[in-house]
C-alpha cells in the first residue's frame, strides 16, 4: 500500500468519533438541585439498564471542582456508598464567578465512562414544597390559609421565600392563583358558603433565582363552610 494512502487511512480512522471502540459506554445522566441552598447541592444520576448478564454492580466516582481550569483541585462529591446514584456538594460557594464542574465516572465491569455537568448553584435552586398547609373558615365567607416554609430550606430568615397559592372549588375545572406573597398566610375572600375548597402552595426564592417548588400536598376544607 502506498505510504500516503496508509497515512490517510490512519488519520481517517483516528478521527472516528469513538476511536474505533464499541458503541460508546453508557454515560450517567446527571441532574443537580439546590433545595437546601446554600448548605449543599444535591445531584443524582441514572444509567441506561446494564446488559442482562452483567453480575457486578456499577460503581461511581463523583468529584467536582470550582471552575473549568485543570489546575483547580478536585473535591469528592459525597456519596453514601460507591454504588449510590447520588452525591452531595457540601459548602456551596455563593455567587461564584465560575460554575462548578461535576465529573461523574461510572465504573462498569466492561469499561469506564464519565459525564460532566456544569452548574451554578443559584440557577438550580428549587425549594421543596411548603408544608403544613392548613385551612380554617372565618366568618364572613372567608377562608384562612396558613403554611410553613419547607423544612429543608435552612435559613428562611436570610434567604426569604415567596409563595403562590392556588385554589379550586370542588367540582370546578380550573384553579385560581394568588401571589406571589411573602407572608405564610392568606385570607381568601368571598368563598362560596356551601362549597368545598382544595388549596395548594408553592415556594420560590424571593429574588427569583432558580425555579418554583412543586405544589404542596393539597389541603381541603373538611366540611362545607357554614353560612
Ligand atoms: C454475557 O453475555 C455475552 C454474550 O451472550 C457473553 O459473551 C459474555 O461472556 C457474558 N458475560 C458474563 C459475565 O456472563
Ligand atoms: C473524572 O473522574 C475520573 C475518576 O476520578 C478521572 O479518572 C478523570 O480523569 C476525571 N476527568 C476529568 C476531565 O477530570
Amino acid at each position: 500500500m502506498a505510504p500516503g494512502l496508509l497515512l490517510a487511512l490512519t488519520l481517517w480512522a483516528s478521527s472516528l468519533p469513538c476511536g474505533g471502540r464499541e458503541a460508546a459506554p453508557t454515560q450517567p445522566r446527571v441532574r443537580c438541585r439546590a433545595s437546601r441552598y446554600p448548605i449543599a447541592v444535591d445531584c443524582s444520576w441514572t444509567l441506561p439498564p446494564a446488559p442482562p448478564n452483567s453480575t457486578r454492580p456499577t460503581s461511581f466516582i463523583a468529584t467536582y471542582r470550582l471552575g473549568v481550569a485543570a489546575h483547580g483541585e478536585s473535591q469528592p462529591c459525597l456519596q453514601p456508598t460507591p454504588e449510590a446514584t447520588s452525591c452531595t456538594i457540601p459548602d456551596v460557594q455563593m455567587f461564584s464567578m465560575v460554575p462548578y464542574v461535576l465529573n461523574i465516572t461510572a465504573i462498569h465491569p466492561w469499561g469506564v465512562s464519565s459525564s460532566f455537568v456544569s452548574i451554578v448553584p443559584e440557577h438550580i435552586i428549587k425549594p421543596d414544597p411548603p408544608v403544613g398547609v392548613y385551612l380554617r373558615p372565618l366568618p364572613g365567607q372567608r377562608l384562612w390559609v396558613q403554611w410553613e416554609p419547607p423544612q429543608s430550606w435552612p435559613f428562611p430568615e436570610v434567604f426569604s421565600l415567596k409563595y403562590r397559592i392556588r385554589y379550586k372549588r370542588h367540582g370546578a375545572t380550573r384553579y385560581r392563583q394568588v401571589g406571589p406573597i411573602e407572608a405564610t398566610s392568606f385570607t381568601l375572600k368571598a368563598v362560596r358558603p356551601q362549597a368545598r375548597y382544595c388549596i395548594q402552595v408553592a415556594a420560590q426564592d424571593l429574588t427569583n433565582y432558580g425555579e418554583s417548588s412543586d405544589w404542596s400536598l393539597p389541603a381541603a376544607t373538611s366540611v362545607t363552610l357554614g353560612k
